[in-house]
C-alpha cells in the first residue's frame, strides 16, 4: 500500500499567525503519526475574489486548479481556520469557492471534496477557540460533498497555549490533537 498522504493548510497568511502556527504543531503530530504531510500556504495559490463573470471569460484561475490538483494528490486534509466575525476569512472561503468550480473531463462534481477525508481546527485568542468559524467550515464542506471527521480543535487563549520549547502547554490541548491527527489518518486510510 502506498504512503497515506496528508494535506495540512492553514487559512491565515499573516506573519506570527496563530492558525499557521497550530497548523505546523499539527502537521508534526500527524507526521510522528506515520503519515507523509505536506503543509502549504494559501500565498502560493492568489486568486482574485470569485467571480462568475471572471470565470465565464477566462475560465478558473490556474493557482485553483493546481490547488485542487494539490488536495487530489493527497488522501486526507487538515484545514486550520481563523475566526473572523464568527465565520471563515474570506482567504480561505474564496480558495475553497474556486476550487469547488474546478472540473476536470473525468471527474462527477465535488469528486476531490468526496473521495477523501478533511479534519479541522482553528485557533483564536478567545475563550471559544475559533468553534464559530469550525461550524461554519464544517457547513462549507459539507456543502461540497466532503467527509468531515466528527473530531476537531479549537485552540483558545492560543498565544498564551505553547510553552517555551513551542510544544502545546495543557493536557485537553494536547490530548485533542492527538485524537484530532488519529481519526484523520483512520478515516483516511478507509476512504484510500
Ligand atoms: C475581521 C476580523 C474579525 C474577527 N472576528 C473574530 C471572531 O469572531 N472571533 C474570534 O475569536 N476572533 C476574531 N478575530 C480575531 C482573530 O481570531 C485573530 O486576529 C487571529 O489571530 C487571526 O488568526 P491568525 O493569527 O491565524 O491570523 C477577528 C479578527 C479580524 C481581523
Amino acid at each position: 500500500m502506498s504512503a497515506l498522504k496528508i494535506l495540512v493548510i492553514p487559512g491565515s497568511l499573516r506573519s506570527g499567525s496563530l492558525n499557521a502556527r497550530l497548523a505546523a504543531t499539527a502537521a508534526l503530530e500527524i507526521a510522528q503519526a506515520g503519515a507523509e504531510v505536506t503543509h502549504i500556504s494559501l500565498a502560493d495559490f492568489p486568486l482574485p475574489i470569485y467571480d462568475g463573470d471572471l470565470q465565464s471569460k477566462s475560465g478558473v484561475p490556474k493557482h485553483a486548479v493546481n490547488l485542487k490538483r494539490m488536495l487530489a494528490a493527497h488522501h486526507g486534509v487538515l484545514i486550520v481556520t481563523p475566526e473572523y466575525n464568527s465565520s471563515v476569512p474570506p482567504l480561505l472561503k474564496n480558495a475553497i469557492d474556486w476550487v469547488s468550480r474546478v472540473q476536470d473531463a473525468h471527474e462527477t462534481r465535488g469528486q476531490v471534496f468526496r473521495e477523501r477525508a478533511f479534519a479541522i481546527a482553528a485557533a483564536s485568542e478567545s475563550r471559544l477557540g475559533g468553534t464559530r468559524a469550525l461550524a461554519a467550515l464544517r457547513l462549507i464542506l459539507t456543502a461540497c460533498h466532503a467527509t468531515v471527521i466528527p473530531n476537531q480543535l479549537a485552540l483558545s487563549f492560543a498565544g498564551e497555549a505553547y510553552d517555551d520549547m513551542d510544544r502545546l502547554r495543557h493536557p485537553a490541548d494536547i490530548e485533542a490533537l492527538g485524537a484530532l491527527a488519529r481519526q484523520l489518518i483512520d478515516v483516511s486510510q478507509r476512504m484510500m
